[in-house]
């Protein structure tokens, strides 16, 4: 049987296509404000929605990102506050959050991931060097001045570490996910409930168990 090569190429140009393009579902409205009053009773894939005849310019606007956070609440220097459903509720369905970064001086946001969103980051203040590993244990990095973007494929293990070591930094950053998830190499490893059994670390990092507690510790499980 002759196989219609232009075809095939067609059909699988437009699957990658469709699979790159989008991230979350696409909305079927013009928006979906998120009820965000809305008591937890039923569970769909995002949040509830407000009637659309209530829809107010309120609902497309906020400050969170004004004020920077506080990067002494946390063993790595660094502070993220979220524009999300929560404080702007126009968001839901639109497949997008923003993020303010701030770090401490030598603050470190340590390596972690986002499953369901890439990320890209624009540095605004300081010098901040950026990094991400694909799959093929390549690194790529760079470093970050006021105007520089940077950005971060979906999924994968990446980094932002003020080099300054007194002036802080900051970053903000766009994601194609209204819930990117985020999970902490050091922290999901070392600190889960219930923790990974010893043996595991142990082997899988090459460390004693001394060096596990160790760990634990210092990162607060
Ligand atoms: C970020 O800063 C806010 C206050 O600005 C604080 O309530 C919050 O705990 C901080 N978050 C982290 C993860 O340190
Ligand atoms: C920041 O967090 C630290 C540690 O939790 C706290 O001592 C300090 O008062 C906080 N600063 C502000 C401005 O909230």
């Amino acid at each position: 049987m002759k196989t219609s090569l232009p075809l095939l190429q067609l059909l699988l140009g437009l699957n990658l296509l469709s699979g790159l393009a989008s991230s979350d579902p696409d909305p079927l409205q013009d928006y979906c404000i998120a009820d965000t009053k809305a008591s937890q009773s039923l569970f769909i894939n995002g949040a509830s929605c407000i009637n659309p005849n209530s829809a107010t310019s309120s609902h497309f606007t906020t400050s969170a990102l004004a004020k920077p956070g506080n990067t002494s609440a946390n063993r790595f220097g660094f502070n993220v506050t979220l524009a999300n459903t929560a404080n702007l509720p126009g968001l839901n369905t639109m497949g997008l959050t923003m993020a303010r970064i701030d770090i401490a001086g030598n603050g470190l946001v340590p390596p972690h991931s986002h499953p369901r969103a890439s990320e890209v980051t624009i540095c605004l203040e300081g010098t901040i060097l950026v990094g991400f590993i694909d799959t093929s244990n390549r690194q790529f990095t760079q470093t970050l001045r006021p105007g520089d973007s940077f950005v971060f494929p979906k999924g994968l293990i990446h980094f932002l570490y003020n080099v300054d070591t007194k002036g802080p930094a900051l970053t903000v950053s766009g994601l194609n996910s209204q819930n990117p998830g985020v999970q902490i190499a050091s922290i999901a490893t070392f600190t889960s409930k219930p923790t990974i059994i010893d043996e595991v670390l142990e082997k899988g990092f090459q460390i004693s168990g001394q060096d596990v507690g160790k760990i634990r510790r210092n990162l607060g499980g």
